[in-house]
């Protein structure tokens, strides 16, 4: 075997995930999608569950827009109309005309000059953060942002990094003055909106406070970027998320397409300057595909159903749902931490009990997501539901039911 030192060095570390018991191997596989019926919202079939319908607690789809036909429609019209892939990265022959009118979408619905889509967030945080950082530009990150500013993060390789602790305005403010001290001619202030573990946000009107506080320190600015991918379409009235929450607008605005808006792909929104400078230097933009024309006319569809009424009220429905679960689980005597957010962590505070009380549920048909160490610190051990509008309060009052016999209450 020309690999096989490599795969036991390989295998030694899948051995180690084992022993950890943070190894993801077992993902359920999705069969069908079964639709609303009576009471109930929307059940999967698994792989080897025979007929036996799930309730999924752990889907980013918020809105349910997914599935709404008028979404599905747009996609289906789309690919008819162009085909099913984009065939060229967006610079070569790959811009089609549904491209070009979401970012005129996203723009408007953000007010902001200009937007750009990726293939994901992920991407698009890979491809804005790194051309942003200079020569001695420091980079100033929460310590609990998601993975992909972390990976964008260490391909910048700023002349400076802080991370302060988690939502700690005063630990913002001391990275801030040892930039100063450090001579830095640049800072990238970058959080996300929404923290996809807990459910709570970042305080935006302050950390944008704070940033131009300090602006006048450095030659080239103090920048704030954020990452609401959770945020989108799930969190404020009309679903601008962690922005409309804390009444705040960032420099740069990343999202997905692919939570809340209920199909794929991700956007970055700002002034017509950076957009430009982006499109010339952004690797993740110019050098791989974006999402297919029929995802972004599917994307633009659900901005326009999220900017109506029907968006409006599916908004307050998940809203009224969030807050049933959350007195729910207060009820049970269990820890939550509280928030308007559809993200609604219960807190076990233990690896072998989080475990267990996953498991009972998945028997009872609900399958919701156990977070456990390395995920989240040790003793921080978490169940993440997260609600979305096509759930109904019949479904809430379900696994209501099933946690107060899975965890005793
Ligand atoms: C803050 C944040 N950014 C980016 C992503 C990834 O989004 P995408 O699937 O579009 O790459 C996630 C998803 O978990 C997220 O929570």
């Amino acid at each position: 075997m020309p690999f096989d030192r490599l795969e036991q060095a390989l295998r030694a570390e899948l051995d180690e995930l084992d022993e950890l018991g943070t190894r993801k191997r077992d993902e359920p596989v999705i069969v069908q999608v079964l639709p609303p019926e009576g009471k109930r919202g929307p059940r999967v079939l698994l792989q080897g569950e025979d007929q036996r319908p799930f309730l999924r607690m752990n889907c980013n789809g918020y809105l349910g827009l997914a599935s709404h036909p008028e979404v599905i429609a747009a996609e289906e019209s789309a690919t008819k109309r162009y085909g099913a892939g984009p065939g060229s990265v967006r610079f070569i022959s790959g811009t089609f005309f549904p491209h070009v009118r979401l970012e005129q979408r996203l723009a408007t619905f953000h007010s902001r000059e200009a937007a750009m889509i990726f293939s994901s967030a992920y991407a698009a945080v890979m491809g804005v953060l790194p051309p942003l950082v200079g020569e001695d530009t420091a980079v100033i990150s929460d310590e609990l942002n998601h993975n992909c500013i972390i990976s964008a993060m260490r391909m910048a390789q700023p002349a400076r990094k802080y991370v302060y602790p988690h939502l700690d305005m005063r630990g913002l403010a001391v990275a801030l003055e040892s930039a100063v001290g450090d001579g830095c001619r640049r800072v990238i202030v970058v959080t996300d909106g929404v923290f996809s573990m807990r459910g709570d946000h970042a305080l935006l009107n302050e950390i944008v406070e704070l940033a131009r506080r300090f602006d006048h320190h450095f030659d080239e600015n103090v920048v704030v970027m954020a990452d609401d991918s959770h945020g989108i379409g799930a969190f404020g009235q009309t679903g601008r998320g962690t922005e409309e929450v804390t009444g705040a607008q960032v420099d740069v605005l990343v999202a997905t397409l692919g939570k809340a808006l209920g199909v794929n792909g991700g956007y970055v929104v700002g002034s017509q300057l950076l957009i430009d400078f982006l499109r010339e230097k952004s690797a993740f933009y110019i050098y791989s595909n974006p999402t297919t024309p029929a995802e972004a006319a599917a994307a633009t569809k659900s901005i326009d159903i999220l900017d109506s009424d029907e968006g409006r009220a599916d908004l307050a429905h998940l809203r009224g749902l969030t807050r049933r679960f959350e007195e729910g689980l207060r009820s049970l005597g269990l820890e939550t931490i509280a928030g308007e957010h559809p993200i609604v962590p219960l807190l076990v505070r233990d690896s072998k009990r989080t475990r267990k009380i996953v498991e009972r549920m998945r028997e009872a048909g609900v399958i919701a997501t156990g977070l456990a160490y390395p995920v989240v610190p040790r003793g921080e051990e978490e169940i993440r539901f997260q609600l979305s509008a096509e759930h109904t309060l019949a479904d809430v009052d379900e696994v209501l039911d099933i946690l107060a016999d899975a965890t005793g209450g």
